[in-house]
């Protein structure tokens, strides 16, 4: 395999933001392996969900690129980005709230070709029994971590080379955090590579492999989540703000 094949998602000094003469992202290098779990942190405010947005093709490129798969996508429009395999899961409005579980999936399933569709819907309820239970659901009925599920089987249904989802543990409590990630990164082990923005700092260290820190829209630091949690430079800039303010 060469090196090129085993990278998933790069971007390369990518420059993006909603008004062209304010970029928000100022240049931003970032690359996942194939296979990978890599979790993007940093502050409020910080251009985390500019940055996977513009990826996703929902927040306008100024410069760079973005290669997915080793196609470029930089200005590839975001409803045929998932052609090229790139699901993303945004942090609100990512269910169809009035609609049925069945419909949201149904929904999602209508770029696949006809005669497969009827298959991968199969294929998700199996893998979320708790959506199966009860395919006539109004989708505005589930719990807030039941709807995440059916947010990120939605984004499975074409079966992406790459996920990426925006902060999927906010408003969840921590017990639902720990099954909508133990669900994440059973989908990750099954081969999809996933791209987790969180402010859930130790939750997602815990199952991501690589993390990456965002800082005014420039990569401030990254490594191996296993050494993160206790890097100096990560307690300053981040998880020790936290903890203050937990404390006072
Ligand atoms: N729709 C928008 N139009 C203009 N500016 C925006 C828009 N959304 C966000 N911004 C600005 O872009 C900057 C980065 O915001 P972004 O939402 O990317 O940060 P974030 O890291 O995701 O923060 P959070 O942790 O709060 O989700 C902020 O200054 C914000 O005000
Ligand atoms: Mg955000």
């Amino acid at each position: 395999m060469t090196v090129a094949a085993s990278i998933a998602l790069s971007t390369q000094n990518l420059v993006a933001g909603y008004e062209r003469d304010l970029p928000i992202v100022r240049g931003v290098d970032f690359s996942v392996a194939t296979g990978e779990l890599v979790v993007v942190l940093g502050p409020n405010g910080a251009g985390k969900s500019t940055f996977v947005k513009a990826i996703a093709g929902l927040v306008p490129i100024h410069s760079g690129t973005a290669l997915l798969v080793g196609n470029d996508i930089t200005h590839v429009p975001a409803h045929e980005k998932i052609r090229h395999g790139l699901a993303f899961v945004p942090q609100t409005e990512n269910i169809f709230s009035t609609l049925t579980i069945e419909d949201n999936l149904r929904l999602a399933a209508d770029i696949l070709p006809k005669e497969r569709r009827a298959r991968r819907i199969a294929d998700l309820y199996a893998t979320f029994p708790d959506l199966a239970a009860r395919p006539s659901l109004r989708a505005g009925q589930l719990s807030g971590g039941q709807r995440q599920m059916l947010a990120v089987a939605r984004a499975l249904i074409v079966e992406p080379s790459v996920l990426i989802l925006d902060e999927p543990s906010a408003g969840l409590s921590p017990k639902i955090v720990a099954e909508v990630f133990s669900r994440l990164k059973a989908i990750n082990r099954a081969g999809v590579t996933v791209v987790l923005v969180e402010q859930n700092v130790k939750a997602a260290l815990a199952i991501a492999d690589r993390a990456v820190i965002l800082v005014e829209g420039l990569v401030r630091h990254e490594g191996p989540a296993a050494t993160l949690a206790d890097d100096p430079i990560v307690a300053e800039l981040y998880l020790g703000a936290r903890h203050e303010r937990r404390a006072s």
